[in-house]
């Protein structure tokens, strides 16, 4: 695994067609693997997440073919026990989702992943499974991967589930689409995690009803195949958003974005910091569909402010480049309500603010998020004999991407173990587009 140096390097200007959306490409894949017949899709994330994911479906009988315009996914007439583990990598969505795959069937999967994923909690998931009737099991006793599922899952059920999590309520809905089940989940000023596996069950013709805090799945006979065009990922997005708000003279148009409210807390933070971001959105390809739009970004001032309850909970996986924003911002923001950011593929509270601080802004970690003083100033850090700032990236491909923003501000930043290949391969050779010769 690299590390990258990034130093100031002036504007961004022109535009990014970004990699796919990675939770709508992991949803995609496995729920076709589930449908009656084949389906086709495009703009899939090519990651190593998302390669994680297809391999666990060739693993279950899938035939996916990846061809010039698109990928098809051929499901096989009814899942096969495979032959051996499967291998998450650094995906939790992967295993998550997985989880629940498998514990409909009457079989016995074993599920593991790199380090980072060996250290996150899926008692969350363990615990709605077996009391759907599935047998789990795993290190200490079930709380950590690597997994052992043992299906089927044998009865409906009311489940409430303590944590707002879309992987959680994906796992549960997927494991009792057989029997049915009614899942709810802890709202936040109404609003609850990312609801694309209840948009892509519904144009399968599942009968699902509600919305966030409380959904209700008839017991589903057969999933019709669903295309899917994946739009671009909001949440790569997100480190282009940042850094062209932050560098003086940028400009950036990003085509075709995923806009899912349930997403967008990221372009309301920035908003409310005083972001100038145009959103253009695509006329709607129909009922369930997933919104989008193009998205153009001028650099501007920003200024300090809070982003807790709702707002956090919608740009939680956005809020280490939201916080290098803050970092260069003038006034304090406070980060609260993001408790979760330290079961991700690290500690992102504690990464966040250790790198912020060797940058030498003013941060206070928090138990569920950060207080920034603002007022961090741009410029090259070893002009004044300062050797720039080491950052440990490894494990965690948003902390790189994150402080590969905060470098471009105020350099040199040695990212440690950047490898950013689970969701945007592509990165550094986008960044490197933007700003030019
Ligand atoms: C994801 C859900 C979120 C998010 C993760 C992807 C998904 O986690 O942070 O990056 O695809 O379902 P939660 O399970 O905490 O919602």
């Amino acid at each position: 695994m690299d590390d990258v140096v990034v130093n100031p390097r002036g504007a961004l200007r022109g535009s990014v067609r970004l990699p796919g959306d990675k939770s709508i490409s992991h949803r995609a894949l496995l729920l076709n693997t589930l449908a009656s017949g084949p389906a086709h899709i495009t703009g899939l994330l090519d990651s190593a997440d998302v390669r994680a994911t297809a391999a666990a479906c060739r693993a279950l009988g899938a035939d996916i073919e990846v061809g010039l315009s698109g990928v098809t996914v051929r499901p096989p007439e009814r899942l096969v026990e495979p032959a051996d583990v499967v291998d998450c990598g650094n995906s939790g969505t992967s295993m998550r989702l997985l989880a629940g795959v498998v514990a409909a069937e009457p079989m016995h999967v074993v599920l593991t992943g790199d380090a980072s994923l060996s250290r996150r909690p899926m008692g969350r998931i363990a615990h709605p499974l077996r009391a759907l009737g599935a047998h789990i099991d795993g290190r200490d006793g079930g709380r950590l991967a690597p997994l052992s599922i043992r299906g089927p899952v044998q009865h409906a059920l009311e489940l409430d589930l303590p944590v707002a999590s879309a992987q959680v309520k994906s796992a549960v809905l997927l494991a009792a689409r057989r029997v049915g089940v009614t899942v709810g989940e802890p709202l936040q000023q109404g609003v609850g995690s990312r609801d694309h596996t209840e948009r892509m069950l519904r144009r399968m013709g599942a009968s699902l009803e509600g919305e966030g805090g409380r959904l209700r799945l008839e017991p589903v006979e057969r999933l019709d195949p669903v295309d899917v065009d994946v739009p671009a990922d909001l949440s790569s997005a997100a480190f282009f958003l940042v850094a062209a708000s932050l560098v003086p003279g940028s400009e950036v148009l990003l085509h075709g974005v995923g806009v899912n409210p349930t997403r967008t807390g990221v372009l309301d933070a920035l908003q409310a910091m005083g972001a100038d971001i145009a959103v253009r959105p695509h006329p709607s390809p129909g009922e369930h569909a997933e919104p989008i739009a193009d998205l153009v970004v001028r650099s501007s001032v920003l200024r300090g402010a809070r982003i807790d309850g709702a707002l956090a909970l919608r740009c939680l996986d956005e809020l280490p480049v939201l916080a290098v924003a803050a970092a260069f911002a003038e006034g304090e923001t406070v980060i609260a309500d993001a408790a979760e950011l330290r079961v991700k593929e690290s500690d992102r509270i504690a990464r966040t603010a250790a790198g912020l601080r060797a940058l030498g802004a003013d941060v206070e970690e928090r138990p569920d998020g950060l207080l920034l003083g603002g007022g961090l100033t741009a410029g090259q850090m070893d002009a004044d004999g300062i050797a720039g700032a080491r950052i440990d990236c490894t494990g965690d491909h948003r902390i790189a991407m994150a402080f590969a923003v905060a470098g471009l501000l105020r350099g040199p930043v040695h990212l440690a173990g950047a490898d950013v290949s689970t969701s945007y391969p592509q990165f550094f050779a986008d960044l490197e587009g933007l700003l030019g010769s």
